[in-house]
């Protein structure tokens, strides 16, 4: 049995690496955005790949689209088809401080759900953010969903995502300790201050003097500076810089995209041709691709 894959969303394809190093064939890879989708056909290039809108035809006349897709020598019945879509999700991230209205992310899982229904799949997986609404929607579909905490299966991060399943179990994953940070980081002692790029340098000598407690300055929201071990684990990956800093708030330097593509457990170099803006929106948008290889194993069985 061969297990084909359709990625909905797909990013620069942290899903789909992750399957394809689990022996699956990436057959379908659909997103809006062409920079995404470039560095998804470097990486996956026998896949047919469609830079579409996902939600802009009725899911009916969508999912034919991605039957027609499928290669010849799929076979409906004896080879096994797998769907995973990664909606966007800044709506209803912790990141993004109005998280008030989530419509247009529910929509598109919904649509997705639709969508899912028209394909006659062996199994599905949505990543989401975990959010109430979208917890909601799947018990009102009677969908079931887990949330799978990424550090229990080998990616070095405090992760957690919403994934709604079938034809596989999250809880049979198996569980893979993460590599050490000191492994991954080039950090200069084994505590560092890694923070986000709210706190700048100027910022970070104000907390060592005392001057910030945290709250709102002018307008500012100002976030308390945080401490990373790396004995321990690093904060999930966020498309915002991160930054060294050490126990007097000095200024050591960047966490750099080669770590930051191993914190998502990438290969090393997986994303180069892009801007630096580019490169950290797709690594940290990604499925760590670790986290979908213990998808598709499980899957397979
Ligand atoms: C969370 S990221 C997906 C990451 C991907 N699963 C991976 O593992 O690398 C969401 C992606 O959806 C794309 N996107 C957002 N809205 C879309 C839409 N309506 N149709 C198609 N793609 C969309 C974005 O360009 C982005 O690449």
């Amino acid at each position: 049995m061969t297990v084909y894959l359709i990625d909905l969303f797909c990013g620069a394809g942290g899903f789909s690496e992750g399957a394809r190093q689990a022996g699956a064939v990436v057959a379908v890879a659909v997103d809006c955005w062409d920079v995404a989708l470039d560095v998804h056909k470097k990486h996956h290039p026998g896949a047919v790949h469609m830079l579409r809108t996902i939600g802009d035809v009725p899911p009916e006349q969508f999912a034919q689209e991605l039957i027609t897709a499928l290669p010849e020598n799929y076979r409906e019945g004896i080879d096994w088809l797998h769907v995973h879509a990664s909606p966007p999700c800044q709506q209803v991230s912790k990141a993004r401080r109005n998280r008030c209205d989530v419509s247009d992310t529910i929509s598109l899982v919904r649509y997705v759900l639709d969508l899912i229904d028209c394909i006659s799949y062996n199994s599905f997986s949505i990543e989401e953010v975990d959010h109430h609404s979208i917890r909601e929607l799947y018990d009102s579909e009677g969908i079931p969903w887990a949330v799978i905490d990424m550090s229990k299966h080998g990616v070095p991060q405090t992760r957690k995502r919403l994934f709604a399943f079938d034809g596989w179990n999250p809880y049979k994953l198996k569980a893979s300790n993460p590599p050490k940070l000191t492994e991954l980081l080039v950090a200069p002692d084994t505590a560092v201050y890694v923070t986000s790029s709210s706190l700048c340098p100027g910022r970070m000598q104000g907390w060592a003097r005392g001057e910030y407690k945290g709250g709102y300055k002018r307008g500012f929201h100002i976030s308390k500076p945080k401490l990373v071990h790396t004995c321990k684990l690093f904060y999930t990956v966020t498309s915002a810089p991160f930054f060294y800093y050490d126990g007097d708030f000095s200024f050591i330097g960047g966490v750099g995209l080669e770590e930051l593509e191993q914190l998502q457990t990438f290969p090393i170099g997986y994303i180069t041709q892009n801007a630096t803006t580019h490169r950290r929106m797709l690594i940290a948008n990604a499925v760590p691709p670790k986290m979908a290889w213990h998808i598709i194993k499980t899957v397979k069985g």
